[in-house]
């Protein structure tokens, strides 16, 4: 028993402070073996922990195992109960005299009342955890940090018929019946691992198993466990699992390494998913799908993220990270890995579209705002504000620069040497350089600079054509913008694929090369070019850098059609429409005519891929126009934006039509030809509904009725959503009916509301958001309506402030149940200094009420404050 005055003693929840990576050390003590017994019960769970420590070093310090708002019901020291531990902090301090013991804590905790689903939580009637990052720390006492590496044995024992199913990570070693109606299973994870990979899940659940031969002929039993009711939308998650087991033997020679894998699905999850070792926790959403409740899009996700997460057991769990500012070490390079297991599945230039608008639509606008961060940060506060765009995108952008400049095979020589190194260890960003390095013989020091500079670099690139000495200069200028903390940059080493072509002959006159430019400014020649050259650079997007050419409207139109890289294409025509846009937004008045050849020639090419051409066609977002202003003006860009999309709607009428009836007849199949011609079919009627034909609403309708896929019927209500006519009401109302018991299809009707354009949707979402169906408790409902809201421009910065209203009422009530899901939404109230005065004063007003709201998370401090500098 516990001396009462410990007992009463609360330990203190100290003030927000930066944590820094100069300052990081060794842990003073490390935990060789971890022993679990968890008795589960929703309202009251007991944690026993059995930890052997050992003294790392030669120092006096106690033992500092961090906890967070549990209290210790007794410890013990080599199996005597102790009374001379304190706080510090949260952290429980324990004085050892030796240099190694066994210490065991005893904990109570409620995972029915863990509303920030960090540690464990209850969702759906099941029991799961969440570690990443410091989760763990809300289960039991423990180090609590990623390079404290340790074996695991749990053991779980509950209630047979309310948990009949209990997993852990690792292999499964045994498992019995008690007298008293519960059960127990023990399980096993041979490999040493942080606490943030911990896992265990008791539920009500049913597997859909399969199989797979590893490339040493291992078989490993793969399972899907998920409600009974869900089991058949299971298929196309399980199929992905092999695939990527596959694929990274083939591509990365790395083999999985235990006799079980097995991921568990919920509803309530802070994010996508999560790696932990053996035992893969989704948000149910990149799991769940069959074609009549999941789009073309989610199918893509679904398996972008098995892949993902399954790639984590060599990048992230095999190889870990040292502390959190290495987060990119495992991330970037993972999504790096994800995205080319996705190339590989379908069209590699459609993903590397979809990617490269990604990246600008959520990493661009955070690298030139307050929360600009370098991939490999230097402070935080809290490290679950950092799972961002820049270490996840950004990083795996830096990766593939390098993958570039050291050609596939030396980068595959690097990831080997990496691998094979640092397996078992908890390693570091400098790491990985240093194994490309080895590996290749080419020296990276100044592409460092990637890892701890943070902002966009911008280059110019101007092309000059000499006809009577035969010659084409090339003036390339770089320059990286001032970001919180970092005024003053150096020039960074940007690898940028160029090519030029014959503006009469469309032929190439230079092979592509890949130039490094490393200084400030670079001139290159090219000898014996008779005809004018046309530029086509930073080829395939590859530096993660903003282009300023001086390419005219013409030879921008001309790379349209003519650029023999698909993303080169794909960039030069939204290029073309981002000129016209920007033009139109600031004087209120646009030349058209540019655009709409162009979009003619691409739809009528018979030599392209209708996956390519409807990502072609699409003009840019409201926020990337935005993102090319000095001062944003939501409501001319909204202007701009649909008067180019009727005129196109209405000049290319007859191509949209036929369009979307090439798409029409065929019935679903998830191949990379049924989900090229499905987009550009949505893209199609858009577009003619744009046009105001007067059957569009009707033929809208008619898609979303005659569809036998999500895809189509999403599409169709996507098109009608912003409309007044009739039939958008009718097709929102069918959708609800249709799908009001279904959970992530219910919140594609809550972010289609919220993402239209009419002038009333500040007024729809603020009475959705009074829908019986809306929660806060539920991350993806408070994302569909809140975040798809924050991210429509006009309607988020409506003039009479409502919309920044409206997100910060939320936040803060938000942040009382689960802070790390709030303080993700909040970035788009720091971009006020983008905006004009009015606007900028308003959202500024509800970053500083959000902060000055009474026990605001330290999450939302971090975010708030950060926001206000
Ligand atoms: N590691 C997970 C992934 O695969 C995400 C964990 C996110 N954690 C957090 N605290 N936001 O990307
Ligand atoms: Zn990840």
């Amino acid at each position: 028993m516990l001396d009462i005055q410990h007992s009463l003693a609360q330990p203190d929840i100290a003030a927000p402070v930066a944590i820094r990576r100069v300052d990081y050390t060794a842990p003073a003590w490390l935990v060789p073996t971890t022993r679990l017994e968890f008795t589960l019960d929703p309202s009251a769970t007991r944690v026993i922990a059995t930890l052997s420590v050992t003294r790392n070093g030669d120092h006096r310090d106690p033992l500092k195992l961090d906890g967070a708002g549990q209290r210790p019901l007794s410890i013990m020291v080599d199996g005597v109960a102790v009374n001379d531990w304190h706080f510090e902090g949260e952290q429980l301090v324990i004085p050892l005299s030796g240099d190694a013991h066994v210490v065991e804590t005893e904990v109570e905790i409620a995972p029915d009342r863990n509303t920030q689903l960090m540690g464990l939580y209850a969702s759906g009637g099941n029991l799961c955890t969440q570690c990443e990052a410091e989760g763990f720390r809300r289960i039991t006492y423990f180090p609590d940090r990623p390079d404290v590496l340790s074996r695991y044995s749990v053991r779980m024992t509950a209630d047979k018929a309310r948990f009949p199913v209990l997993l852990a990570n690792g292999d499964p070693v045994a498992q019995g019946d008690l007298a008293d109606g519960r059960h127990w299973a023990e399980w096993n994870d041979p490999f040493p691992k942080p606490s943030y990979l911990f896992a265990i899940v008791a539920g009500d659940l049913a597997v859909n198993s399969g199989s797979f031969t590893t490339m040493s002929g291992r078989e490993v039993s793969l399972g899907i466990w998920v409600r009974k009711a869900e089991l058949a939308k299971t298929d196309h998650a399980l199929e992905a699992l092999a695939l990527s087991m596959a694929w990274d033997e083939a591509t990365y020679g790395r083999e999985y390494d235990l006799d079980v894998f097995n991921i568990v699905a919920v509803d309530d999850f802070n994010f996508g998913a999560m790696e932990n070792k053996g035992l893969n926790i989704f948000n149910s959403r990149y799991i769940l799908a069959d074609p009549d409740t999941a789009t073309d899009y989610d199918y893509d996700a679904i398996a972008a993220v098995v892949a993902h997460e399954y790639f984590h057991n060599w990048s992230g769990n095999r190889i870990t990270c040292r502390d959190w500012f290495q987060l990119s070490l495992k991330e970037g390079f993972t999504v790096y890995r994800d995205q080319g297991f996705s190339a590989d599945q379908g069209s590699r230039a459609v993903k590397r579209i979809e990617d490269v608008r990604g990246l600008r639509a959520s990493q661009f606008p955070e690298d030139s705002g307050p929360l600009a961060h370098p991939v490999r940060p230097e402070s935080y506060q809290e490290i679950s504000n950092f799972y961002t765009a820049t270490i996840y995108n950004k990083g795996a952008e830096l990766i593939r620069m390098m993958a570039a400049i050291l050609g596939p095979k030396n980068f595959r020589a690097g990831t080997d040497l990496y691998f094979d190194r640092f397996d078992g260890t908890a390693a570091t960003c400098e790491d990985f350089v240093a194994s490309m390095e080895e590996a290749s013989g080419i020296d990276l020091t100044q592409f460092r600079l990637w890892y701890s500079q943070a902002g966009t670099p911008r280059l110019s690139a101007s092309l000059s054509h000499d006809p009577a000495a035969r010659r084409a200069t090339l003036t390339l200028a770089q320059h990286v913008p001032a970001t919180p903390g970092q005024p003053d940059k150096a020039p960074m080493v940007l690898p940028l694929a160029i090519k030029l072509f014959g503006a009469d002959t469309g032929t190439a006159l230079i092979d592509e090369r890949l130039v490094l430019l490393d200084g400030p400014g670079e001139t290159i020649r090219f000898e014996g070019i008779d005809e004018r050259p046309v530029l086509s650079i930073n080829r395939g997007f590859s530096a993660p850098v903003v282009v300023e050419s001086d390419r005219s409207a013409a030879d921008l139109a001309f790379l349209s059609a003519h650029d023999d890289d698909p993303f080169a294409r794909y960039e030069a025509m939204q290029q073309l429409m981002l000129e016209t846009l920007v033009a139109s937004a600031s004087t209120g008045r646009a030349e058209h005519d540019g655009v709409i050849a162009a979009v003619a020639r691409t739809l009528e090419d018979p030599d392209l891929d209708p996956a390519f051409i409807a990502e072609a066609v699409m003009l840019p977002s409201e926020s990337f126009i935005g993102d090319q202003t000095r001062i944003v003006d939501p409501d001319a860009i909204f202007r701009a934006r649909d008067g180019l999309r009727r005129d196109l709607g209405t000049q290319l009428e007859r191509q949209w039509r036929q369009a979307h009836a090439r798409a029409g007849s065929a019935p679903f199949a998830y191949t990379p030809e049924g989900k090229g011609l499905r987009r550009l079919r949505s893209v199609a009627l858009a577009y003619i509904m744009a046009s105001d034909a007067p059957d569009a609403a009707e033929l809208a309708l008619a898609q979303f009725e005659g569809a036998d896929n999500m895809t189509d019927r999403q599409g169709a209500l996507t098109a009608l959503v912003s409309s007044t006519a009739a039939q958008r009401d009718t097709a929102l109302d069918r959708f609800y009916a249709r799908y009001s018991s279904n959970p992530l299809v219910l919140d594609k009707w809550f972010q289609t509301q919220a993402q239209s354009s009419r002038d009333d949707t500040g007024t729809v979402v603020a009475a959705l958001a009074r829908h019986p169906d809306f929660t806060l408790t539920n991350p993806n409902r408070a994302r569909a309506l809140i975040g798809a809201f924050a991210a429509n421009q006009r309607a988020f910065h409506a003039i009479d402030g409502s919309g920044y209203r409206f997100l910060a009422d939320h936040l803060i009530a938000l942040d009382r149940l689960n802070p790390q899901t709030a303080a993700k939404l909040l970035p788009p109230l720091g971009r006020w200094r983008r905006f004009d005065a009015k606007r900028a004063g308003l959202m500024r007003a509800e970053l500083e009420r959000i902060l000055h709201t009474p026990g605001l998370s330290r999450d939302m401090v971090e975010q708030s404050s950060k926001s206000l500098e």
